[in-house]
C-alpha cells in the first residue's frame, strides 16, 4: 500500500455520533458529539470533548453531568439536526420530536428514543485547544428492555447502531466475528483426522481455529470446548 504523508489530523474513523443530553428535565438541551469513547473499564469511565462556544458547554461544565445516548439509524436525521442547530436559538426536543426522560442518578435527562444511555458524572476537565475534554464516571446505564433476553443478555446487535466517518453517516454492516474468534482453538470432532472435519474447521474461519459459526457467531455445540476464556478489553 503506497502512502501519502499528511500533517496530523483528527481522522479516526468510524466514531459513534452520540446524542448528549444536558441541563435539567425542566430546561434540557441535546447536542451531537463525535469525540467520545471509553477510557477505563473498571470503574467505567468515559469522555466527551466539547468546544467552549457550544450552548451545551456551560450547562455541562456547571452541572458536572451529562448523558451519552447511543444513536441508531432511525435517529440519523435527529443526530444531524442536533449537530447543526443550537439550543441557544431553538428547542431541539420540540423540533425533532425527541423526548427527555428522568435519569436514575442525575438531574440531567436521558433520551427516550435511544436504546442505551450512559449517565455520566464529571471528575475532571482538561482544556486541550479547540475542545475541552470532560472525563466522567459512568454512574448508571439505561437499556431498552426489548434488547435484553430472558437470561439477561444484552443484544446490542439488534439496536441498528449508527456510525460516523469523515463527514458521513453509516449503518453497521454484517457481523464478521466475535471477541477472540481469531485465536479460538481448532474444534475437536469425534473423528478429528478425517478430511471432512478438517474442511469444516478450515473453510470459513480465516485461521481455521474457530469453535463458533463464523457467520452467526453462535457457539458450535458439536465441538468440545477447548479455548480458554479471553480477557475483555
Ligand atoms: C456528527 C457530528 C459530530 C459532532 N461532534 C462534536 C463534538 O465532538 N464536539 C463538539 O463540541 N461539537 C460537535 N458537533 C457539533 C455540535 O453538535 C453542534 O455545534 C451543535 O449545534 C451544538 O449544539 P448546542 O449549541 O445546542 O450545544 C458535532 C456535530 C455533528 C453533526
Amino acid at each position: 500500500m503506497e502512502k501519502q504523508n499528511w500533517s496530523g489530523g483528527a481522522l479516526l474513523a468510524p466514531v459513534p455520533p452520540v446524542l448528549v443530553t444536558c441541563g435539567t428535565m425542566e430546561n434540557p438541551n441535546i447536542l451531537t458529539v463525535g469525540w467520545t469513547g471509553i477510557i477505563n473499564t473498571i470503574p467505567p469511565k468515559t469522555y466527551i470533548s466539547i468546544r467552549p462556544e457550544r450552548y451545551s458547554y456551560t450547562k455541562i461544565r456547571d452541572s458536572g453531568e451529562f448523558v451519552i445516548n447511543l444513536s441508531t439509524t432511525a435517529l440519523v436525521r435527529a443526530v444531524d439536526f442536533c449537530g447543526v442547530r443550537s439550543g441557544r436559538q431553538i428547542d431541539k426536543f420540540a423540533a425533532t420530536g425527541l423526548t427527555p426522560l428522568p435519569a436514575s442518578k442525575l438531574k440531567c435527562p436521558l433520551l427516550a428514543q435511544s436504546p442505551l444511555s450512559l449517565e455520566c458524572r464529571i471528575f475532571e476537565q482538561i482544556d486541550l485547544g479547540s475542545h475541552s475534554m470532560f472525563l466522567a464516571d459512568i454512574v448508571a446505564v439505561d437499556v431498552d428492555k426489548s434488547l435484553i433476553d430472558h437470561s439477561g443478555k444484552l443484544h446490542l446487535d439488534r439496536a441498528q447502531l449508527l456510525a460516523y466517518a469523515h463527514g458521513e453517516y453509516f449503518s453497521l454492516g454484517e457481523k464478521l466475528g466475535t471477541f477472540g474468534f481469531s485465536v479460538r482453538k481448532k474444534p475437536y470432532y469425534t473423528h478429528p483426522t478425517t478430511q471432512a472435519s478438517r474442511n469444516r474447521s478450515d473453510s470459513k474461519s480465516g485461521y481455521g481455529h474457530s469453535k463458533r459459526n463464523p457467520k452467526t457467531g453462535s457457539k458450535n455445540t458439536s465441538v468440545k470446548k477447548i479455548a480458554k476464556k479471553q480477557p475483555k478489553a
